[in-house]
């Protein structure tokens, strides 16, 4: 068996296509607000929705770490609090680094990648992965159950 993930790798911000464009830079809005006194690692995350919608969100950290929750999480929790019909067609991750500037994609992570997971199994609908630095190239995954390969899900339940 070979598992394989299709990314489309785009050169560069100016490059993308208007949504996408729209998406990052309301992500990189959103990273600016994060609350990370600890990581100090901001990250971003926007949500378009079917019906036009878009729900951003940042990483809130905690003294006691595990309290806190990614900007992907907080975006789509929020989103599926509010518009608990909609499906959800895209998704922008971006961060913005302490001391150095973050010139690859960030990727979500494990955690987030099953939460996504859910909503895309939910509304039988693929949701696309943008994923983004402060600069340099962009990575765009159809789906998200092509980041997580073998994944479990309720159907096991
Ligand atoms: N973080 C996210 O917000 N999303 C990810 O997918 C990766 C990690 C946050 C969690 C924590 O606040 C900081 O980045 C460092 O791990």
């Amino acid at each position: 068996m070979l598992l394989q993930t299709e990314v489309q790798i785009i050169p560069c911000f100016s490059n993308l296509p208007e949504k996408e464009a729209e998406l990052l830079t309301i992500a990189r809005e959103a990273a600016k607000c994060a609350y990370a006194p600890y990581s100090h690692f901001k990250v971003g995350a926007a949500l378009l929705l079917k019906n036009g919608h878009i729900v951003s969100g940042n990483n809130q950290e905690n003294a006691v770490y595990p309290s806190g929750m990614c900007a992907e999480r907080v975006a789509l929790f929020y989103a599926a609090a509010q518009f608990p019909d909609t499906p959800i067609d895209k998704i922008a991750i971006t961060a913005i680094g302490n001391d150095k500037e973050i010139c690859q994609p960030v990727p979500p992570c494990g955690n987030c990648r099953q939460a996504l997971l859910e909503y895309e199994i939910k509304f039988k609908k693929p949701i696309e992965v943008i994923m983004a630095g402060q600069k340099g190239e962009v990575y765009i995954v159809k789906s998200v159950s092509e980041l997580l390969p073998l994944n479990f899900s309720g159907s096991f339940l």
